[in-house]
Order: structure tokens, then C-alpha cells, then sequence
């Protein structure tokens, strides 16, 4: 069971709020309960890896977290634009706990890159290079593109979700636990809200070739992101010209293009659908422990042990 029993022994950094998105969009709203609150803790003397056994996994993880405080903001102006042609009553509650949900992970994100900054000082130049690109789709791309975009972008992300959840014991084993408290928080909420933009973007253009662009250019732009963050961190470490980090990396990359990229073309049938995919039964363990009023700020890998063979069996 998830405890803060230990918490009582370590300095911690409260995590710094940053101001919430300048749209505006990020609203309080009582009646979105899906909005959780967790008030997650960063110890001080938190490890730069945080996967210690797995340096090379751990910067690439941290890079593509890095990117969200800059990508999420850009996905609610673009979900909230659309909600203006949208009449469906449902549809915009789901945009609005879409809003609510990323507002809260940009916000938690700033504060991790802030930590991340203490160690890789020129990682805010590289985080602002992500901005201003995405700043200038805000303005030079239509809305349907960046529907596209952020529709493919929520893909990844969530069949990443699924993959990292299965692999765990291979690259999350020695995780530290607040670091995984966050993943798994910012985890269940992305299954969630799995389809609000593909739904709004099916709304709103629905094109077949535009949604598939918009996958492949989302994967790309995260794929050079990351590179370019993890060969940053890997040489401040002194480690990026070592064989064995090298072979890592490589390593890595087959991994991941072996595990996440069949994955990924199912999006491109056209009848796809996110609700069509099971959702990782390890999340539903986070976000029923955490209607249960569990302390869910500090969890290990191994608290998640057992629950997809538990929701196997009451599925029967
Ligand atoms: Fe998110
Ligand atoms: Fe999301």
C-alpha cells in the first residue's frame, strides 16, 4: 500500500507552482473532480538519475518529460479553439477535464525540469528552442494541423503508457518513488483523457492523410527533441563517448522502435478508435488507491506487481 511513511525522514523541495497557463484555459473547476491533487514532493537530495541503474533510460525518460511543460500548453490552446465550433455537451466536458489534466501535468513538469536545470544548466535553452517551434505553429499552422499534431502526440504518449507499464521490471525496476509517484499520476490521467483529441480533431476534420501526418510529424519532432536533451545530459555526465553508453543508447532505440512502433500503426487504420485498446491495468490500481485516499506521493515499482494478473482474473 502506498505510504508517505518514510517521507517524515528527508528534506523536500516543495514542488514551486508555476503560473498556470497563460491562455488562461487552466480554470478551477469544482465540478471536475478528475482534476487531482496530489501535492507531490521532490526530495533534495533526489538522484540525477532517476532510475539508477539505467543512466542512458533515465535522460530519456527525463527528456520527454522536459518537453511537456512546453508541448501541453500548446495542446489546450489548440483543443480550446476547436471547442468553439464544437456543440456536443459531452464532447466539451471531456475537453474541459482535458484542459483541467494537462494544465496540472505542464505545471508538476516545470517544476521536475527545474530540478533537472540544477544539474544540465543549458537544458532551459534546449526546453525554449521546443517552445518557440511550437509558438510558431500557433501561429503559421492551421487548426486542423495541430489537431492532427496534438491527436498523434497523445498517441504516443499513451501507447508509450501502455509499453512502459509492461516493461517496467527492465527499465523502472530501481525507479525513485516519487519520481514514479508523478509518472503514475500523470499516467492514469493521459488513459483518461486517451481520446478527447482525436474525437475533437474527428469533429472537426476528420481527414484521414492530415491525422496520419500528424502522427508521423509528432514522432519526429519527439525523436530529434529527446535525441538532442539525452546526448546533452549524457555529455555533462562524460559519459556519451563511453562504448558501453553508446551501446546502450543503441540498444535503447531497438527497444523502443521494437516495442512502441507496432504500437503506433495501429492509429493509421481508419477505423481506429482509442477506446478500441485496454487500458493498463496498473493505472486503474493508481486511480483506485487513490479514490481509496491512499497517500499516493512516494510509489516503488513493485506496488504495481500483481495488478494486471488481478484485473486478468476479475475479468473472467
Ligand atoms: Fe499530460
Ligand atoms: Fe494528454
Amino acid at each position: 500500500m502506498p505510504t508517505g511513511g518514510h517521507i517524515a525522514n528527508r528534506r523536500f523541495r516543495r514542488v514551486r507552482l508555476s503560473p498556470l497557463m497563460q491562455s488562461g484555459l487552466a480554470t478551477q473547476d469544482a465540478e471536475d473532480w478528475r482534476a487531482r491533487q496530489i501535492g507531490f514532493l521532490l526530495p533534495d537530495d533526489l538522484p540525477r538519475h532517476f532510475c539508477p541503474s539505467q543512466p542512458e533510460f533515465s535522460h530519456a525518460a527525463a527528456a520527454f518529460l522536459a518537453a511537456l511543460p512546453s508541448l501541453e500548453p500548446y495542446f489546450i490552446r489548440t483543443v480550446q479553439e476547436a471547442a468553439a465550433s464544437i456543440d456536443d455537451p459531452e464532447l466539451l466536458r471531456q475537453i474541459k477535464m482535458f484542459n483541467v489534466q494537462e494544465a496540472r501535468h505542464a505545471r508538476e513538469h516545470r517544476a521536475m525540469n527545474a530540478w533537472l536545470a540544477r544539474h544540465y544548466p543549458e537544458l532551459p535553452r534546449l526546453e525554449r528552442v521546443i517552445a518557440e517551434r511550437l509558438d510558431r505553429s500557433l501561429k503559421h499552422d492551421s487548426l486542423a494541423y495541430r489537431l492532427a499534431y496534438t491527436s498523434g502526440y497523445e498517441a504516443i504518449t499513451y501507447h508509450l503508457i501502455g509499453f512502459m507499464m509492461e516493461q517496467r521490471a527492465t527499465w523502472l525496476a530501481d525507479a525513485e518513488p516519487h519520481v514514479f509517484a508523478l509518472l503514475c499520476w500523470h499516467g492514469a490521467e493521459e488513459v483518461e483523457h486517451k481520446s478527447v483529441a482525436f474525437d475533437v480533431f474527428q469533429r472537426v476534420c476528420g481527414n484521414y492523410r492530415l491525422r496520419a501526418r500528424g502522427l508521423a510529424d509528432a514522432l519526429v519532432t519527439t525523436v530529434k527533441d529527446l535525441r538532442g536533451m539525452m546526448r546533452y545530459m549524457l555529455t555533462v555526465d562524460g559519459r556519451w563517448h563511453q562504448p558501453d553508453c553508446r551501446r546502450a543508447v543503441r540498444s535503447l532505440r531497438l527497444s523502443f522502435a521494437r516495442g512502441l512502433l507496432p504500437r503506433l500503426l495501429v492509429y493509421l487504420r481508419p477505423s481506429y478508435h482509442p477506446s478500441q485498446y485496454p487500458d493498463p491495468p496498473e493505472l486503474q490500481w493508481w486511480i483506485d488507491r487513490y479514490a481509496a485516499g491512499d497517500d499516493l506521493r512516494s510509489v516503488s515499482p513493485t506496488m504495481l506487481d500483481g495488478a494486471r494478473a488481478r484485473s486478468t482474473s476479475t475479468s473472467r
